[in-house]
């Protein structure tokens, strides 16, 4: 993740404007709640927020949802972006496993309260009202990014499988074939799972996961003395990174700074420096494409 390599004066202008922040947000670490907000009612929600069970998506008054959204553009929506999609600092949020597993803001709430510090995500005092209507603009953030994207899906069909094609054997095909790879992908996936898998080939890939054998991480640590150790990467920040070696075994290093030389690599990044280029119509196309490929 592209957080790993910030530089340090970057992390350190984050910490600079997180002291701004807990400075000017009475709402921010260790300030009490401002006075009278804590009593003010909210409905209650008719049953778990973000999906329910049956796949339905709960529905919001419009007022919490405004108050629910005043609440993220005041305290989280200089890190995770004005519409929680992520911004500069912070990560995409309608994609945040806590936010996607929170029911009515327990889970979002009991995180916030502790915030990650080390990593700049720091903790937040907001009474438990606020927290709930936080949590409701959030899910609802999530349910229209869900419905925008099958908005999108429907469309693929539309694509120019030759157009497709084209697009294919020029940027893809020095890492994937249509008669080896990805040969019958076609028959095996409908054309939504298809279009996945190109844009999230690390959810959606074969063997999807950050932990599977053709997407993990691998990173090669060298100390001064020249010693080199690589394997795949299991954990990296500021101040270590481990890794596991082809035996199995987990290593882990202490960093100062530069030293020793950590070298991450992403069998992927090729892949994914691909997404910024694509129009609408290149995803249509090599969706409409790979569908024939039966
Ligand atoms: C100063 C910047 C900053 C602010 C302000 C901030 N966050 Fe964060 N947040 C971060 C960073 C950085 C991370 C990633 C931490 C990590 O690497 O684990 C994060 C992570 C998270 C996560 C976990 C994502 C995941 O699934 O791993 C949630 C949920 C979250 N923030 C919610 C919020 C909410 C809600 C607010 C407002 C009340 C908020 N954040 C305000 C910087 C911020
Ligand atoms: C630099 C190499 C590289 C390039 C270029 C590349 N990919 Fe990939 N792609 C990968 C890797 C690595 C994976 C993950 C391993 C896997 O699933 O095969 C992957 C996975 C996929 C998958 C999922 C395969 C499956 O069966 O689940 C699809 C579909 C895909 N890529 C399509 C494309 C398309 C379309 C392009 C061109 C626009 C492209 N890729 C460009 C390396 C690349």
């Amino acid at each position: 993740m592209i957080r790993f390599y910030k530089p340090a004066h970057v992390v350190m202008g984050l910490f600079a404007s997180l002291a701004v922040l807990n400075a000017q947000n009475p709402a921010a670490a260790n300030a009490p709640p401002p006075p009278g907000q804590a009593a003010k009612p909210v409905a209650p929600p008719a049953r778990r927020g973000g999906l329910g069970a049956g796949g339905d998506y709960q529905q919001y008054s419009q007022e919490t949802l405004d108050d629910g959204k005043r609440i993220y553009t005041a305290n989280c929506a200089f890190c995770h972006g004005g519409n929680a999609k992520g911004g500069e600092s912070g990560p995409d949020l309608l994609r945040s496993t806590i936010v996607l597993h929170d029911e009515d803001g327990k889970q979002i709430g009991a995180f916030i309260h502790v915030g990650r510090p080390d990593k700049g995500m720091p903790k937040f005092n907001l009474p438990e009202d606020q927290v709930t209507e936080l949590a409701a603009f959030l899910h609802d953030s999530v349910r229209a990014a869900a419905q925008r994207n099958t908005y999108k899906i429907l469309d693929i069909v539309v694509g120019d499988p030759k157009q497709g094609e084209i697009y294919f054997n020029a940027h893809c095909a020095s890492c994937h074939s249509a008669t080896g790879d990805l040969a019958h992908i076609g028959s095996k996936f409908d054309p939504v799972t298809i279009q996945q898998k190109i844009v999230m080939p690390r959810e959606f890939g074969r063997g999807a996961g950050p932990a599977a054998n053709k997407t993990a991480m691998t990173v090669t640590v060298t100390q001064p003395s020249g010693e080199v150790t690589e394997g795949r990467l299991v954990h990296i920040d500021d101040f270590s990174v481990s890794l596991a070696t082809a035996d199995g075994k987990v290593k882990k290093f202490e960093r100062n700074g530069d030293v020793p030389k950590v070298e991450v690599h992403d069998p992927l990044q090729p892949h994914l420096d691909l997404l910024p280029q694509y129009t609408d119509a290149d995803i249509h196309n090599l969706t409409a494409y790979l569908v024939t490929l039966k």
